[in-house]
């Protein structure tokens, strides 16, 4: 199968470029700032401002198969610059989604665990959003723009992690990590609470969705809820560092632009859809271990 990308150059666009290679589909992918070379696909400049021009790519290259990981992923900027925000994290994928409604293409795009803001509870598919900053509100407009292509997949993620390549924008774990191999403090929030996302299972979880005749929105999030100090002290124990290293801090310290959400959001229907097991933090870290080189 033909698969485009939309944002292959980022660090879970790159990942899906290389499964879908992996599987034997042919691959096209879109770069903006960073004109990676990834070996055995197609690399297109792309500006995701400019909306006739993803519909110009869709149409031309006649994919099976659009994945939409473009976004600015800074929920910041989406405060700070919302117009230019509102662009790349909701139109483009407008425009993604008419072209593979008028060619027949299946979408899969990829939402965050912000459309809901503070929450309690587990929240399931059927819990209603109330997003409470730009980012969560501009990545469900997003949401709604996806299911203009009537086979379409939204997966709803959060603080993915994993190893990245250099040059990639580093996750969690790889920054504090590198942080306490050279001694030096890991200043994290107390108070942001995430269910961390190991992208070595939600990958395969897409593929599998994709592949699938399923259609929908899907909590793709791994199986621990916890907050950052707790994750950082499994990341300090399982790499042999210094625990103590780890700083808890409040995020009121940063004085950053953009609310936080803290929810918690149930997996099992990504899982029992897929076929994936969406690992604990814990069992993740253990891979992570295992597979360094
Ligand atoms: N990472 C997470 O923890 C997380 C959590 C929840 C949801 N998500 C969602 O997952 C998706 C992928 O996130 P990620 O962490 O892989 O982000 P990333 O590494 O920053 O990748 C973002 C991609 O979007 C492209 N892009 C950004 N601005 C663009 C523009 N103006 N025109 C064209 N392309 C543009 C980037 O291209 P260049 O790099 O070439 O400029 C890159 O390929 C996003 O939709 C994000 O909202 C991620």
């Amino acid at each position: 199968m033909k698969v485009l990308v939309l944002g292959g150059s980022g660090m879970l666009g790159s990942r899906f470029v290389e499964s879908r290679l992996a599987a034997g589909d042919s691959v096209v992918y879109t770069y903006n700032k960073n004109s990676i070379a990834l070996k055995g696909a197609k690399g297109v400049p792309l500006n995701a401002e400019d909306y006739d021009s993803i519909i110009r790519l869709v149409e031309a290259e006649k994919p099976g198969l659009v994945i939409d990981t473009i976004a600015h992923p800074s929920v910041d900027f989406c405060d700070k610059d919302p117009i230019s925000a509102y662009k790349i994290n909701s139109a483009s994928c407008e425009a993604a989604a008419i072209a593979a409604r008028k060619i027949g293409a299946k979408l899969v795009y990829i939402s965050t665990a912000f459309v809901f803001g503070i929450r309690e509870g587990l929240l399931t598919e059927e819990d209603t959003p109330n997003p409470i900053c730009a980012y969560g509100y501009l990545k469900l407009l997003g949401e709604e723009a996806a299911k203009i292509a009537p086979d379409h997949v939204i997966l709803r993620t959060d603080q993915v992690f994993g190893w990245t390549r250099p040059g990639q924008k580093k996750t969690f774990v790889v920054t504090n990590l590198e942080k306490m191999e050279r001694g030096e403090e890991a200043e994290v929030c107390e108070d942001w609470f995430n269910c961390p996302t190991y992208v070595e299972d939600l990958v395969p979880a897409a593929n599998a969705l994709a592949g699938s005749g399923k259609t929908g929105i899907y909590h793709a999030v791994g199986s621990s809820f916890l907050n950052r100090v707790e994750w950082c002290k499994m990341i300090a124990r399982e790499f042999g560092e210094d625990e103590s290293l780890v700083t808890p801090i409040n995020s009121a310290k940063l004085n950053l632009p953009a609310k936080r959400s803290k929810c918690n959001l149930s997996n099992q229907k990504i899982i029992r859809d897929s076929g994936v097991k969406m690992r604990t933090v814990g069992e993740a870290l253990k891979d992570m271990k295992k597979t360094r080189n």
